[in-house]
């Protein structure tokens, strides 16, 4: 029915009969006159009710009346100027009491959010991120297609593809004691699809991981997936992806990135930040003082630069002035990561340093100005592996950028973090740093059986606020090389053949070469709303154990089910 949108009335309408329906947003009762909220998907306005029934909060109302100037303009509402008379007004639906406010933020659980999803999303809060999303997935939707790509759906109910979480399984009726796996991703459908001549394929899909939740992690989460033929370098697909993610930031929250990104390999990510996905909205650079301690006067740091260790250096902005105590707080975070201690080195107004005792000064202020620090800054020193210095300095260096303040809430920087490793150490056995598809760079290729750990991988990471956004790679395109793969990560011929026949098969008629990406987008959305999770961003997510309590899934099942299945419960 036609009805005027409430958010829209302004001065210009004074004077119009206009017909408004939406939800009672807050009522002020002042006897003789009633004041109501009323909002709509469009906005809220003030209702001005001569008489009438009571309303309570979130019924559902038409009313029919004149927009006249408001006595006492409200600023902050883009209606704040009007105001309606009302004449009529009939109740389409009644609200019991909330069981969590609307109208107001209160802090009900999450658990009763969820339960009451319904009425949680009327917040206009929750409005503006669902509309955020929308416009997202449409402005990725208008770019893609523009760019000439696809969008093609690929299957649910499919066998299982390792992404390095568990499966959520599926039992078959048909085929009893035979399971379905939930695709952890579209990996190798998209490979296949580029296989069988979609050149440019896209897609807004679901994924499904049983694993442990975060605030960033649901067990169903939807990707941007893409994925692109005769790819070979990954720059091509950098350019074009600058492209979308400037058009999907200007479209969607009116953001300009800047282009092209900065490229940080992996090992100048680790080495100078910590981690392989840097926050780069702040600086406190991490160090290698190493050559400064190598067979110097103190004797355990030495050894361990002997070893082939490293002594890394994180500069603390204004922190010469940190006791004891709150040191020792940050050595026990540097602990938890293996190191056996962290050393420090503060610039009061004289130099001192836990160091004191066995290396000179002129030596500490060198090391103090290697790591960038000045009058005032304090200094964290740890030794040890390479990897695991710097990955708890930069664990460090991201609490301390918080607890300083450092971290400006309204920067984006954006980078491509390149030149992987194609293997990491699992348990007793080598496993893909990113996933089996991978190809590795053509001049390590013959390091593969020889060396495994030095062979770097062709594929890249976009990081974002210290968040990885995106994963990608140039695939394997060649089976005997995919077969390699899987051999040196303890993949057999047999089981190679039983989980991926269908895909290595693929590969021997006439793959292109090709890569991709897959980009999260429930932790973009929730990056561009500002939002700490992406539950809020999730029309209905799932609770960190995994369940719904909208719906109270997951449920127990009728005992018909289950044996049709051909399943029973162990006790
Ligand atoms: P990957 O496993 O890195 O790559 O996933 C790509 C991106 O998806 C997001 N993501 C998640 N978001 C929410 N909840 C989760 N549980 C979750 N897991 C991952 C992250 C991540 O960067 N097939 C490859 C991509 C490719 O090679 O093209 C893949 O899925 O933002």
């Amino acid at each position: 029915m036609n009805r005027d949108p409430c958010g829209e009335l302004r001065r210009g309408h004074v004077g119009q009969e206009v017909v408004l329906a939406g939800w009672v947003h807050r009522v002020r009762d002042l006897g003789g006159v009633t004041f109501v909220d009323l909002r709509d998907g469009s906005g809220i306005v003030q209702l001005v009710l001569r008489e009438g029934p009571k309303l309570s909060h979130e019924d559902v109302v038409r009313v029919r009346g004149t927009v006249r100037l408001r006595q006492a303009p409200h600023p902050s509402l883009p209606t704040g100027e009007v105001e309606i008379e009302v004449t009529n007004l009939e109740i389409l639906s009644h609200a019991k009491p909330l069981p969590l406010p609307v109208a107001e933020e209160g802090s009900p659980s999450e658990e009763t959010r969820l339960r009451y999803r319904y009425l949680d999303l009327r917040k206009p809060r929750m409005q503006r991120n669902l509309r955020l999303r929308h416009r997202t997935a449409l402005a990725i939707r208008n770019y893609l297609s523009e760019q000439g790509f696809i969008e093609v759906e690929t299957p649910m109910l499919t066998r299982s593809t390792p992404e390095g979480a568990r499966d959520f399984l599926v039992p078959s009726r048909l085929s009893r004691g035979a399971f379905y796996a939930l695709p952890q991703s579209p990996q190798l459908f998209k490979q296949i699809l580029v296989t069988a001549g979609v050149e440019r394929y896209f897609q807004i899909v679901r994924c499904f991981r049983d694993e442990d939740l975060r605030a960033d992690r649901q067990p169903e989460f939807t990707q941007l997936d893409l994925e692109v033929a005769f790819l070979e370098d990954p720059e091509e697909l950098f350019t074009l992806l600058e492209g979308l993610l400037a058009h999907v930031y200007r479209e969607a929250i009116g953001v300009e990135i800047p282009t092209p990104l900065p490229r940080l390999p992996y090992g100048e990510a680790i080495a100078r930040y910590g981690s392989d996905k840097p926050d780069l909205r702040f600086g406190m650079e991490i160090a290698d003082v190493s050559p400064l301690f190598a067979g110097g006067p103190f004797r355990v740091f030495a050894e361990v630069v002997a070893a082939g260790g490293a002594v890394r250096a994180l500069p603390v902005p204004g922190g010469a002035g940190k006791s004891r105590g709150e040191i020792g707080r940050l050595e026990e975070a540097a602990k938890a990561h293996g190191l056996p201690g962290l050393s420090w080195i503060k610039l009061g107004e004289e130099i001192s340093s836990s160091l004191g005792k066995h290396v000179p000064p002129e030596t500490l202020g060198r090391v103090a100005g290697a790591a960038g620090a000045r009058g005032g800054d304090l200094v964290l020193l740890a030794a040890g592996k390479p990897e695991v210095a710097s990955t708890a300095l930069g664990d460090l260096r991201l609490r301390l950028g918080r607890e300083l303040g450092l971290i400006p809430a309204d920067r984006w920087a954006l980078a491509w973090v390149v030149d992987f490793p194609l293997f990491k150490e699992g348990e007793g056995r080598l496993e893909s740093e990113h996933h089996p598809f991978t190809s590795p760079r053509d001049e390590d290729l013959s390091l593969l059986e020889t060396d495994p750990l030095k062979v770097r991988a062709k594929c890249y990471d976009l990081v974002v606020n210290g968040v990885e956004l995106a994963s990608g790679s140039i695939r394997i395109h060649r089976r005997e090389l995919q077969e390699r793969v899987f051999r040196i990560l303890g993949i057999g011929p047999e089981e190679a053949e039983r989980r991926f026949g269908f895909f290595l098969r693929a590969l021997e008629y006439g793959a292109p070469p090709h890569g991709g990406i897959a980009f999260g987008l429930d932790r973009w959305v929730m990056m561009m709303a500002g939002e700490p999770s992406i539950r809020e961003v999730i029309a209905f997510p799932k609770t960190t154990t995994g369940s719904c309590p909208l719906t109270d899934a997951p449920a127990p099942v009728d005992e018909e089910q289950l044996r049709e299945l051909g399943l029973k419960l162990a006790p």
